[in-house]
């Protein structure tokens, strides 16, 4: 290959040129997108990472080899041409920014030649997502996921330019570490020097990120890769990409106020968004109340109307039950949706049962002020009346109403919102909204588990106000914890941690952990905190999500160069794989005969595909 580029050096990207160079003469480099042979006339899109740009061969005056060269011109062959900027004798392509000029080429050297790829290397690909998934080298070449990468590197270079200049150090901590599950499952890594025993990769740097604080590096950040073994969605990847950051010394303020300047910087630069700061600000049952949600999308208004004082004694049981047993109803209005059809209410009830309803009631209200109901009968007029007034519904509206313990009312009527919001159109693509979302819950009960639970992790600093029922009434302690939540999703989270051994200690009890079991799994944080720990408090943001959101992605896949599918498998070099016997051996590894039973029935179905 050193042949190949003797005697040439790129001068340009094909996008950086523009009739500003008209005259110049110069050398490009990139992928045949198209060769449009007019007979005497051969026109060539060459593409690039930065666009695209039109080269012009007439027989006539660019040499008999020149010309045969581009007659030979395939999509995807790479080639060099040198050539002279011209202004575009034809039409203006008004759709390329390079639309007012062409290169005359003048010499042409194909560097290599390219079979028909499975699928067009174009912008919006109508491809299904398992094809590309497995080219994805050539899926990457598409200008739109080109362009995704490209921000995100713009978003980690800011990032790092941001932190620096406020004085963070960047460190790397382990990736084979000690298996701590806490909310997702982890992955594991056999050791063979210690044949038995396993590292786990790190959900988070967690744990490494304080003992740096106890280690004296004040303002410390990274940007991570972090791995959860957990069920996969559109915003979720076993494997991602944290930004981690912890600093000593602070509070709440602190954290909150880098952080915002930190996302108006990145912002600006990477996207030219402009956000005003203080960004606003919404406590956890504030979030909850209004919006069913602790990621709220607010975007748009339907909050939630609790109605539980005006149905109290309404004589519909769906409701008054809920309320006995210590629930609550609420209701959002649907304006204008009063004659949705009976198939798409059907819909939302279904939806509504997807998310723990027992039911969803629902209130039609004609553009006469008819009723259609699903619970109207069981009401009088006046109470209805009075329900329909504390809904603020008006001729046409919508009403749907969800009884039941806190939690599922807000979970249903929260994701109906959703669906609303945007059946109805009512979200504009265009806007962002940053929200930080604060004074969480410590801890919550688990039902499966039959204990409370962290809800952010255990190593959270409850409000200094809530200490006082860690011990008489953990479900109400609120703790130093806050989210950043951008137009609906969680971008990231973080709090003030304990740094006192005895809250500390407490905590794990209040988690059900005997004292041995807390030692063995976190006590090298625990004794670091004996030898003097600073103060502490830190925030991750998911830089995969942040992309996300500032791209308009629809899925985190599509800002990762090598993403996993929904199983958690990558199509393009089919990992997870098995490996030799040999390797197992050393590892001291058998396989259970399950999942030797398995292994035949793939190799025996579709073969690796199947697994996909
Ligand atoms: P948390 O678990 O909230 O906090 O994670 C922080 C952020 O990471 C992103 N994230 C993910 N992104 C893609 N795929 C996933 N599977 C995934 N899981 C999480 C989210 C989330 O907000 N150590 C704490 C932070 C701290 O307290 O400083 C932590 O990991 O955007
Ligand atoms: P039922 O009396 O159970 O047939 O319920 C009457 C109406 O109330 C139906 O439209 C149900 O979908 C609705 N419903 C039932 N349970 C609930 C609930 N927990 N919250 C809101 N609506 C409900």
């Amino acid at each position: 290959m050193a042949e190949a580029m003797k005697g040439l050096k790129r001068t340009h990207r094909c996008g950086e040129l523009s009739a500003v160079n008209a005259g110049e003469t110069v050398t490009v480099m990139g992928w045949v997108q198209k060769q449009r042979n007019k007979g005497g006339i051969i026109f060539v899109d060459l593409r690039d990472r930065s666009g695209l740009l039109q080269i012009i061969y007439e027989e006539s005056d660019c040499g008999t080899e020149n010309f045969a060269k581009a007659e030979k011109m395939r999509s995807e062959f790479v080639v060099a041409v040198v050539g002279t900027v011209e202004k575009r004798a034809g039409a203006v392509n008004e759709n390329l920014a390079t639309g007012e000029i062409e290169i005359r080429a003048k010499e042409t050297r194909i560097l290599s030649e390219a079979e028909t790829p499975p699928f067009p290397i174009e912008a919006q690909s109508k491809t299904k997502e398992e094809l590309r998934l497995k080219y994805r080298y050539l899926d990457l070449r598409r200008p739109d996921l080109q362009r995704n990468l490209m921000l995100r590197s713009a978003v980690t270079a800011n990032i790092r330019k941001f932190l620096t200049q406020e004085g963070f150090l960047e460190i790397e901590t382990p990736i084979l570490g000690k298996s701590t599950p806490e909310g997702a499952r982890d992955y594991l890594v056999p050791s063979r020097v210690h044949p038995g025993t396993f590292y786990g990769l790190p959900q988070s740097p967690q744990l490494f990120k304080q003992l740096l604080m106890c280690s004296g590096y004040d303002r410390y950040f990274q940007i991570a890769k972090c791995f959860r073994d957990e069920d996969l969605r559109a915003d979720r990847q076993p494997e991602f990409t944290q930004v981690d950051l912890e600093l000593s010394f602070v509070d709440v303020e602190d954290v909150i106020d880098v952080n915002e300047r930190l996302l108006q910087f990145v912002c600006r630069e990477a996207i030219g968004l402009d956000i005003t700061l203080p960004l606003p600000r919404i406590k956890w049952i504030d979030a909850m109340n209004r919006y069913g949600s602790d990621k709220p999308d607010t975007r748009f208004g339907m909050e939630l109307t609790d109605v539980s004082e005006t149905v109290k004694e309404c004589g519909f049981s769906v409701f008054t039950t809920a309320l006995e047993n210590g629930g609550s109803v609420r209701g959002i209005n649907a304006k204008g949706q009063g004659n949705m059809p009976r198939k798409k209410i059907d819909a939302l009830v279904d939806m509504a049962k997807g998310y723990g309803a027992k039911g969803l009631a629902y209130l039609c209200i004609g553009e006469d002020g008819s009723y259609k109901s699903s619970f109207a009968k069981f009401m009088t007029e006046e109470k209805l009346k009075a329900l329909t007034e504390a809904m603020n519904g008006e001729n046409g509206d919508l009403l749907l109403f969800a009884a039941d313990k806190n939690s599922i009312v807000w979970s249903v009527l929260g994701a109906l919102r959703l669906e609303m919001g945007r059946q109805m159109g009512l979200i504009d693509e265009d806007q962002f909204h940053f929200l930080w979302v604060t004074e969480f819950p410590l801890l919550e009960w688990s039902e499966e588990e039959n204990r409370f639970v962290a809800v952010h992790h255990p190593f959270t600093m409850p409000m200094d106000e809530d200490l006082q029922y860690l011990d008489s009434d953990p479900g109400r302690v609120r703790a130093k914890a806050y989210d950043i939540v951008l137009n609906g999703v969680e971008l990231g989270g973080g709090s003030v941690r304990i740094f006192q051994n005895d809250i500390q200690e407490k905590m794990f009890e209040v988690l059900g952990f005997e004292k041995e079991d807390a030692y063995n799994r976190f006590g090298f944080l625990l004794n670091a905190f004996k030898y003097g720990v600073p103060p502490h408090a830190g925030l991750a943001y998911g830089l995969d999500r942040l992309v996300m959101l500032l791209v308009h992605a629809e899925s985190i896949r599509d800002v990762m160069a090598f993403p996993k599918m929904k199983d958690a498998s990558c199509l393009l070099t089919n990992a997870p794989d098995v490996v030799d016997e040999t390797q197992l051996t050393e590892l001291g590894i058998a396989l259970a005969d399950s999942v030797e039973n398995m292994e035949k029935d793939l190799d025996e179905g579709a073969g690796a595909e199947s697994k996909n």
